[in-house]
This record gives C-alpha cells, structure tokens and sequence, in this order.
C-alpha cells in the first residue's frame, strides 16, 4: 500500500517546494510531480513538513516524591496530535544506580505502551566504577548517545563537578554527547531557604530563589568543564540571557555548545508566579522558572540567529492535586509544565505568524538541528528519499483555542488554556501511518511506536579544545644540582 501526499508546499530547513510525496511502506519513496498511490492524502494548501522531535519529555518520571502523570500512550498521542512524531524521553537511575537497570525500567514502562517513536538520554546523578563501564553499554549496545547532568535539585538529582568533569569525558572517549541542566543547586537550596523564612511560601519564592544569575553561572560552569574534558555541550531548558550569553561566547571561540529554549519560556512570562490564584500560579511553576520579556525577546532572537538551535518542551505533567503536595512551601511543589502537544502550534504562531522566524527556520528548530545532534539524520528530521515517512501535513489555516478539554494529554489544566493558535497538523504520519487526522476521531495506536537506537557520533569527540595542552603536558628535565636540598 503506497501513499502520496498531494498538492502541497514542503518545507525543510533549507527551503520551499512544490511536490507531492509517495511514501512506501515506512518510507519516502520519492519526491516529485504528478505522482501516483493508492491513497491520496490530501494537502492543498498546507505544508509538508518533516513531523516534529521533542528532544526534552519526562513521561511517568518519579520525581519530588510523586511521579508525572502523563504516560508513555497518552503522551505519545498528545504529541501526534500536536504534530510530533519523536520524543526523547529523560531515563533516571533507581535506587540501584545501576544505568542499565534504568533502561530496562523505562523499556517496561513504555513497551506496547507507544504511539510514535521514541528514545532516551541517559541521566548521571552519581558517579562510580560501575557507571563508567555502564556508559559503554548505554552507548554502544542500547543506542543511548546523551547522558543529562543535573546542576539543581540538591540532595537529589544533583551532580558535583568532579563527577560530571568525569561524566564528560567518558562521553568525549564514547562519542557520545553531554548534556546539562544549568542551574546552581546549592545556591538555589539556600535562597528557598530564606525565602521560607521570610515567610513567602508560595509560587512566587520558585522564581525568586532561581533568578537568572544562577542559571548563567551553571552554563558558564558546565562549558568550561565540557571545554577542559574535550566535549561538546547541549544545555536543555535555556531560559534566560545570562545563559545565552556564555554559549554565544562558546560559540564565538568556536565550541560546540548547543541551546535549547522550551516553548514555555518563549511564551509565557515571569508574571504568571505573581497571579492570585495559588492553584493557577503553582500549575506554572518549573525550573528555570519564566522570565521577563527581556529575556524572552533575546531567546528569540537566538533561535533566529542561530546561536539557540532546538525548541523543546520539558513535559513533565504534575495534576493539580500533584502541585497541592507545595501548598505550604513552594519549594515541595513538583517541578513541571506541559506543552508536548501546543509545541508546534504555539511556535507557529508566535514565532512564523509575527515574522521573528521564517517558515524553514520553524523546521530546522522543530526538528532538522535535533535529529542532526542526536546523530539520527537523515532518517529523521527531514523530507528524504529513503528516510523514515514521519510527515505533518501542516494547515496555517486551521486555528484553534487551546484548551483542556479538546487536548489530548492526561493533564487536567493547561498552561496556555484560552491561547489562540493560527495552525494545527491536518494529518500526522509516523513513520507512514496516519496516527492524528483532525477532525476524524483518531485514537491513539499504543504498541505501534519503536525505540530508535541512536548511534554514537565520531564528530561528538572532536570538540575543539583551548585545554588540550593540558593533555599534552611538558616536564621540565632540570639538572639535579640546581634543586635546593631539603624542599
Ligand atoms: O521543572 C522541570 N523542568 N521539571 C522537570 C525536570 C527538569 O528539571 O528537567
Ligand atoms: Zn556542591
Ligand atoms: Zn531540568
Ligand atoms: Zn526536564
């Protein structure tokens, strides 16, 4: 059964066409005029662009005593719905330590389970003998090339600098590519300390005790580790200029270090912490937390300019008797915002409908940049012969109002409740099935996901270094008779 996707303009991160695509089996067959298949599926007027990779999703993550409560079905459907068709899920170590283990958990949790496909970075929250050797295993036989460091959450999730200078450079000796949660924890710990003594428990301590300065020294902190180790660096969730900043300058020098804003940050704005309303006020607390306008219009312009290459989400969904868990102290509220599904609608809108991004550029930061860092391009990420069919026939013209009622995630509020959106998927192919139609009923298709192993990448060891001469150290040979006796 051959499908063709008819009378539409494709758009990829380099540029615009017109021509249909035949699609066969799971794969583009040809791109091209005029041609023919057993199913027509219909996109005059729309856009075909190569379906959306959420690199940033914690699915049934446990987390600050709780655990997020969008599974690996409903979250993969919201995302079809939304027009993604990849996510990159955060696997976290149990009690155990063991990375392996890890996997095998979250293999459980999501086997049958999904409706796209999907993968996982490899989370380091410790350091041993036994997760240097584990690392090799993650890499080169279950196909996980990202390992995430978290900077925060103290007595927790947090990694120290000897461990992730370590961390850093097994990656840098596997190929594989680093990446950071850049927030400084110990001082994020006592600034919630003395928040709470002060007597401001609620949402509005979450953004007070993690401004912009502890985010930057993090990113500042974390490039110098990856430049002394030899790596890359790809630092999730940036949120703020400070941290914008340091990967500029990186940049300039010429590291690879990667940014990834999340379409919350981009969107929605410091204020929400200060609305009334508790409930609605602690819905939006995550970390980084939002920010001012100012920082917002300079992630902006990053995604433009190129110095921020991937927009994400961070979806880890909290319900709001979840949230409550904070009511007496903001620091307890679980950390956490969705958006797997407004992701593309939203970025559309507020970055293509206002002209602050072109059409190619929504692409190559929705899913082209991610699937060329994570190593899985051109099978995904773009619209190539012989790459996998996963295709949004994207309609500009099919507004809605995001609400909780029409959306497809377990959620029951949504950070952009009432929000106008000018476009929406038509349809979304995953790998050549249609798994959203809008407007058709589509029910999610639990099982028919895959896990995509991701191969280690040469170029992630190539990062060019101002240390290496550290690595190449001179002795001075000196004669005997010149050194002071008794020192
Ligand atoms: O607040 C957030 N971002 N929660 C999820 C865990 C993380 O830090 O990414
Ligand atoms: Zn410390
Ligand atoms: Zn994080
Ligand atoms: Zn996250």
């Amino acid at each position: 059964m051959s499908k063709v996707i008819k009378g539409g303009t494709i758009v990829t991160a380099d540029r615009q066409w017109t021509a249909d695509v035949l699609i066969e089996g799971e794969k583009i067959a040809e791109i091209g005029e005029n041609l023919r298949g057993d199913e027509v599926i219909d996109a005059e007027g729309a856009y075909v662009i190569p379906g959306g990779i959420d690199p940033h999703t914690h699915l049934e993550m446990p987390f600050m005593g709780t655990t997020a409560a969008e599974t690996f079905e409903t979250g993969t459907f919201a995302a079809a719905a939304g027009g993604t068709t990849m996510l990159v899920d955060f696997c976290l170590p149990g009690e155990d330590g063991s990375l392996l283990n890890a996997i095998d958990a979250w293999d459980r949790k999501s086997k049958d389970q999904i409706c796209v496909d999907i993968s996982y970075h490899m989370a380091i929250t410790g350091w041993s003998e036994k997760i240097f050797e584990e690392m090799a295993s993650v890499v080169n036989e279950r196909g996980i090339n990202t390992f995430k460091h978290f900077m925060a959450y103290k007595g927790a999730l947090m990694i120290e600098d000897d461990e992730m200078f370590a961390s850093f450079k097994r990656c840098a000796e596997l190929g594989a590519l680093p990446l950071v949660h850049a927030e400084n924890g110990d001082i994020v710990a006592e600034l919630q300390q003395k928040y709470m003594e002060m007597g401001i428990t609620g949402p509005e301590g979450h953004a007070y005790s993690r401004p912009p300065e502890v985010e930057g020294e993090a990113a500042n902190r974390a490039i110098m580790i990856a430049d002394a180790a030899g790596t890359p660096l790809y630092i999730v969730h940036v949120s703020c200029e400070q941290a914008h900043e340091a990967i500029r300058r990186a940049r300039q020098k010429g590291m690879r270090v990667f940014g990834e804003p999340l379409i919350q940050h981009l969107t929605l704005d410091e204020s929400e912490y200060f609305n009334k309303d508790w409930q609605y006020a602690a819905r939006r607390v995550m970390s980084p937390p939002f920010r001012s306008k100012e920082h917002q219009d300079g992630l902006w312009a990053g995604l433009a300019a190129g110095s921020l290459q991937v927009v994400a989400t961070d979806h880890a969904a909290f319900t709001d008797e979840q949230k409550r868990m904070g009511v007496d102290n903001f620091g307890m509220i679980p950390n956490g915002t969705g958006g797997l599904e407004e992701r593309m609608a939203m970025l559309w809108t507020q970055g293509v409908e206002t002209g602050r991004l072109t059409p190619e550029e929504f692409v190559a930061v929705t899913s082209s940049n991610i699937a060329k860092i994570l190593n899985i391009y051109p099978m995904k990420g773009g619209i190539n012969v012989g790459g996998d069919a996963d295709i949004v026939v994207w309609d500009p013209k099919l507004g809605r109002t995001i609400s909780t009622a029409t959306a497809k995630s377990i959620l029951d509020y949504n950070v952009f409740e009432g929000m106008e959106v000018s476009a929406s998927p038509r349809y979304t192919l995953s790998r050549g099935d249609v798994v959203w139609a809008a407007g058709q009923n589509s029910q999610p298709q639990p099982g028919r996901g895959r896990f995509v192993k991701r191969p280690p990448a040469a170029s992630a060891s190539k990062a060019l270094s101002k240390w290496k001469s550290l690595n190449t150290p001179r002795k001075i040979e000196r004669d005997p008779m010149n050194i002071p006796a008794g020192v």
